[in-house]
């Protein structure tokens, strides 16, 4: 999907997304969980499409350091208003930061979901492996076909109306293949935040954990 799209997307629900996660299929309290169960604290961890810092703002609270990127500068508008220390307005996929500079990288309810594209897809993965030091983690999440679809209507409500966009499930084979392709060793794939369970056909998530253990 074109960037500006997306952007314009969540610029438009920026103000309402935290209220409306409330009603998700997952609890924060679940998705913070997995996160502290998968890195130790203190490290230092790089959120893409971290949005409003709802993930992010109580992790940094926790003691990790948090670095923040998100294409929708209203998400970041969000964030930096609620405290988060360090974060930046850009298109993942041109995101420019110093190389092996993160023990981690998380990407949760945002992943690839707007994207059906695998040489994208292996593009943002292949940047994660860059910007991971040696055995650095990534925890990436996507919407799971087998699920959703491969690609569904998502309409959010907003005190200016209602807004749409559409957003693109994915294969857990081929996830896994990039992954692998591109450097890591799949850890586990978890398939629902709440509560927490190992992927299987009928679950909404592919939580991918995966160690970055080559060099390219
Ligand atoms: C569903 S929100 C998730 C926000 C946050 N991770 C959370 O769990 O609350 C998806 C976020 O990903 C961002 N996003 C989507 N595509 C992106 C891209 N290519 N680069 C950076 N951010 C992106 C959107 O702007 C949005 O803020």
């Amino acid at each position: 999907m074109m960037a500006e799209k997306i952007n314009s997307f969540y610029d438009k629900m920026s103000a309402t997304y935290d209220k409306w996660m409330e009603s998700g299929e997952s609890t924060l309290e679940d998705e913070l969980s997995l996160v502290l169960k998968t890195f130790p604290n203190p490290c230092r961890i790089l959120d893409v499409g971290c949005g409003t810092g709802r993930i992010s703002l109580p992790l940094q609270e926790l003691g990790y350091t948090i670095v923040g990127v998100d294409i929708s500068q209203g998400m970041i508008n969000q964030a930096r208003s609620k405290g988060l220390a360090e974060s930046y307005v850009s298109d993942f996929a041109s995101f420019q930061y110093d190389q092996n500079s993160f023990d981690g990288v998380i990407s949760l309810h945002a992943g690839f979901s707007y994207t059906q594209d695998n040489r994208i897809m292996e593009r943002m993965i292949q940047k994660c492996h860059g910007l991971l030091v040696h055995e650095g983690i990534v925890l990436w999440d996507s919407p799971n076909s087998q699920f959703y679809g491969r690609e569904r209507k998502l309409e959010w409500p907003t005190d200016n109306g209602t807004v749409e966009t559409i957003c693109y499930g994915h294969d857990i084979k081929e996830l896994i293949e990039l992954f692998e392709k591109s450097g890591f060793e799949i850890q586990n794939v978890w398939g629902s935040y709440t509560p927490l369970k190992e992927h299987e056909e009928g679950l909404p998530r592919l939580i991918i954990d995966a160690k970055k253990h080559s060099e390219k």
